[in-house]
């Protein structure tokens, strides 16, 4: 048996006996708790009342091909070259990866409701629980080599907030380079992965994360402050289905563009969502930390900060508000 066979029959919310679950299954009730104990081990709350059965409070929202093609737009509709919705993998990035090195190109997007080793920027960890958030990779290819790329991942960013924007959820901010913030706590990222030639043909993998609705649980393992689209939407939003297409109908044109146009074109937009803007900060890109004023990017998405020795451009690295730990 699958390990989310029961996953429908708990997805609503209601309580469930062990009785009704086993007779809609064609199962015993040892086999339905011994699922049962499978979906605690996916992170899932598996709430049990005497005599009332088992329910995953709050329901589950799945993710669904067919609704997420319903809300694209024609354009992206038009880009989408295949749309893998997984149950389960390691990484979204490290699965579209794979799949590029088989032949696979532009338009290739894959999601999962879980992530076993989901990538964060900088080697870290990307907390990815089942089923409530937003994990997903997007594969495109270019001619012109990372060159014609810089400034990508930050104009990735200001295709999610617009995403956002779009679902009618308050505005968020971006911190360079590309993490999405919501009143200083962090709702999702964004990491950028490349194959091929970097001065000639090559392949991105766009990998983007958005906390939607971060189990308590899993969230002890987050490392910094975060917030959620639950949170910062007061529980109202369109769905995860919704959130994806709204995100896939952003970034799929921009990826399509990009290589023609430059991070050039998405600078003004990044400057208005830039959360650090003259704020003093350290940023952690080579052997020690750097302290300056930020003073946003330039045209190549490099930031510039102001130093006591003048304006540095720095193309990658980490930024903090000085001061905070
Ligand atoms: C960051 O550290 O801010 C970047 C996080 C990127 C996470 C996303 S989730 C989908 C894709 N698959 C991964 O393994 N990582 C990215």
């Amino acid at each position: 048996m699958a390990k989310t066979i029961l996953l429908p029959l708990l997805a609503n919310g209601e309580f469930r006996s062990g009785q009704d679950l086993a007779t809609a299954l064609g199962v015993s009730r040892t086999a339905v708790w011994k699922q049962l104990n499978n979906l605690a081990e996916l992170g899932l709350e598996i709430e049990s009342v005497k005599g009332r059965g088992y329910r995953i409070p709050g329901g589950l929202d799945l993710l669904d091909a067919a609704a997420v093609q319903a809300g694209l737009q024609p354009q992206a509709a038009g880009l989408l070259a295949h749309l893998e919705l997984l149950e389960a993998t390691d990484s979204t990035n490290a699965e579209v990866m794979r799949q590029l090195t088989g032949g696979a190109g532009s338009g290739l997007v894959c999601s999962a409701e879980q992530q076993s080793a989901g990538r964060g920027r900088r080697g870290r960890q990307w907390v990815s629980p089942y089923g409530r958030n937003l994990y997903v990779s997007v594969a495109w290819e270019y001619q012109q080599g990372a060159a014609a790329l810089e400034g990508l991942s930050l104009a990735v960013g200001v295709a999610v907030a617009r995403a956002l924007a779009l679902c009618g959820l308050p505005p968020v901010q971006l911190k360079w380079p590309n993490d999405i913030l919501y009143r200083g706590a962090k709702l999702g990222g964004i990491l950028l992965e490349m194959t091929g030639d970097a001065a000639g043909a090559c392949q991105v993998v766009v990998g983007v994360g958005l906390n939607v609705a971060m189990p308590a649980v899993a969230a002890h393992a987050i490392e910094q402050d975060w917030t959620d689209v639950q949170t910062l939407s007061g529980g109202s939003h369109p769905g995860r289905n919704q959130l994806l297409a709204a995100l896939l109908n952003e970034v799929l044109p921009l990826l399509a563009e990009f290589e023609g146009v430059g991070f050039k074109a998405w600078k003004q937009q990044w400057t208005s969502l830039d959360a650090f803007a003259g704020a003093p900060v350290v940023v952690h890109s080579g052997a020690s930390p750097l302290a300056g004023i930020a003073r946003g990017v330039d045209d190549r998405g490099a930031l510039q900060l102001e130093t006591v020795s003048g304006i540095q451009s720095l193309y990658g690295g980490e930024i903090s508000l000085r001061g905070a730990s």
